[in-house]
């Protein structure tokens, strides 16, 4: 049951950047000058850990084992896979308004502000379902045998921000994000 101790922490750390986001749109809205190096380097992280790695394991190995062994998880199972997808859409739409923001300045800063909250309240809503539904669900209903491959498919996940081994490529984003966030996430102190 690695795995369920893996899903929460990259569900804290999903946690992290989403708060990220939102401060960061805070700080606009108090008059501060946009850092879009910030804002491309978080959603290049959604990406890549996100989309390209966590949802793709729930949907590859714990949802098909939960549907075996608990049949009745079905509609449950169908509607967080269908929410992998919807929150994709939101990602792309999130990333298509900061495009537009960066290059036609503050008039498209409202609609960039409004698919960011989308979005953070999108993810962090999933991510809530999962742990209060599917998790104590999986508890329950998976043998030792299938925690043994889905652990396996979980353990094999590098973070490539939050992680203890593969920090080199995020190290830069992952200070600046780190310095900002109140404690206990961060070290700074700016929005305590
Ligand atoms: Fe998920
Ligand atoms: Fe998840």
């Amino acid at each position: 049951m690695r795995a369920i101790a893996i899903i929460k922490s990259e569900h804290k750390n999903l946690g992290a950047v989403l708060y990220s986001l939102e401060k960061l749109i805070e700080e606009i809205d108090k008059g501060k000058h946009p850092d879009f190096t910030i804002f491309h380097g978080l959603l290049t992280y959604l990406d890549r850990f996100l989309d390209r790695y966590h949802h793709p394991k729930e949907n590859l190995y714990l949802f098909p084992k939960l549907l075996e062994r608990a049949p009745d998880t079905e509609a449950l199972v169908r509607e967080l896979g269908q929410q992998h997808t919807e929150g994709e859409l939101l990602f792309i739409e999130m990333l298509k308004a900061l495009s537009a923001y960066e290059f036609s300045g503050a008039a498209e800063f409202p609609h960039f502000r409004e698919t960011v909250l989308k979005y953070t309240e999108f993810e962090r809503n999933h991510a809530h379902k999962e742990e209060k539904e599917i998790l104590p669900r999986a508890k329950k209903a998976l043998q030792a045998s299938d925690w043994e491959e889905i652990d396996a498919a979980f353990g094999e996940n590098r973070d490539p921000m939050f992680g203890q081994d593969w920090n080199d490529e995020f190290s830069e984003l992952f200070d600046s994000i780190v310095n900002r966030l109140p404690a206990p996430l961060g070290l700074g102190d700016d929005w305590k």
